[in-house]
């Protein structure tokens, strides 16, 4: 493992810098941000569906970041585990923590994902959300693989790399992510898997991605919304009906069970 980790180092570091900066610096509050605009509901909605009941749960938030995500399994009970590669992440973590009054429910840590400082099968549930494009995916699914009790899983919220439109978006638009992330492909998610007893993935946004597009041109919530709603009306038809379309998503959620 030593090795492996000195091989990547230099993606490390180019991690730890761009998400110390970001956390460093003030939230972003611009008015044409989808996430904050409401753009990932319905997504973390069929998140928390897949999760179930965490009360009581052994929980990792894989790559937590800031931490939002370590907060919420918190609130709903999980005793949770979470760590980054960022300090400054980590570090506003526990501060939010501290304010909401959860600090006793988190166990923060600041570590790489290749090789986690936690005892074998420790944990019922490992979490996610935008992690795994930024790592090694093959150290990462033999270590989660290793710290996950037997019949655990673990859930992701990815982006996905098939959408022609949006990899123009990406391309447009570098300052927004590290050069060392990718988008996932199918055929990842499909090796990511085999580190596992069972795996599957479920695309999420197609249409409703031309939705952000007019709140980044418009920047008006109003038009966002409820435009939102006929296109993400239009999604669950023709992912239900025409699967194969998952690939050209936005994002998928990732569940895998040991
Ligand atoms: C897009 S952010 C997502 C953070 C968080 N999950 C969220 O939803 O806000 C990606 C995170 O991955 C972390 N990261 C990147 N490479 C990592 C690695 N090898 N090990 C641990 N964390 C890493 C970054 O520091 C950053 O916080």
């Amino acid at each position: 493992m030593p090795q492996q980790l000195e091989a990547l180092r230099e993606r490390h570091d180019v991690e730890r810098q761009f998400h110390d900066e970001k956390a460093a610096s003030a939230h972003n509050s611009d008015q044409r941000n989808f996430y904050s605009a409401g753009g990932v509901d319905s997504i973390w909605r069929a998140y928390w569906a897949a999760l179930g009941d965490i009360q009581g749960k052994s929980v990792l938030d894989f790559g937590c970041g800031e931490g939002w995500s370590t907060l919420a399994y918190a609130r709903n009970g999980a005793a949770v585990y979470s760590f980054d590669i960022s300090s400054e992440s980590v570090r506003n973590l526990i501060h939010d923590a501290t304010r909401a009054g959860v600090a006793s429910c988190i166990h923060p840590a600041v570590m790489a994902a290749e090789a986690l400082g936690y005892p074998d099968e420790a944990f019922d549930l490992v979490l996610g959300v935008s992690i795994l494009h930024h790592v090694d995916l093959d150290c990462v699914g033999a270590e989660i693989a290793r710290v996950l009790k037997p019949g655990g899983r673990a859930l992701f919220i990815e982006p996905l790399s098939h959408n022609w439109l949006l990899q123009l978006f990406r391309w447009l638009t570098p300052a927004r992510r590290t050069p060392t992330e990718q988008p996932m492909s199918v055929e990842q998610i499909q090796q990511f898997g085999k580190h596992f007893g069972e795996a599957r993935f479920q695309g999420h946004a197609l249409l409703s991605t031309f939705s952000q597009g007019l709140l980044w041109a418009t920047g008006s919530k109003w038009i966002f919304l409820k435009s939102l709603l006929v296109t993400e009306a239009i999604d669950q038809w023709l992912l239900r009906f025409l699967p194969f379309l998952q690939r050209y998503c936005w994002s998928a959620i990732i569940e895998v069970r040991k």
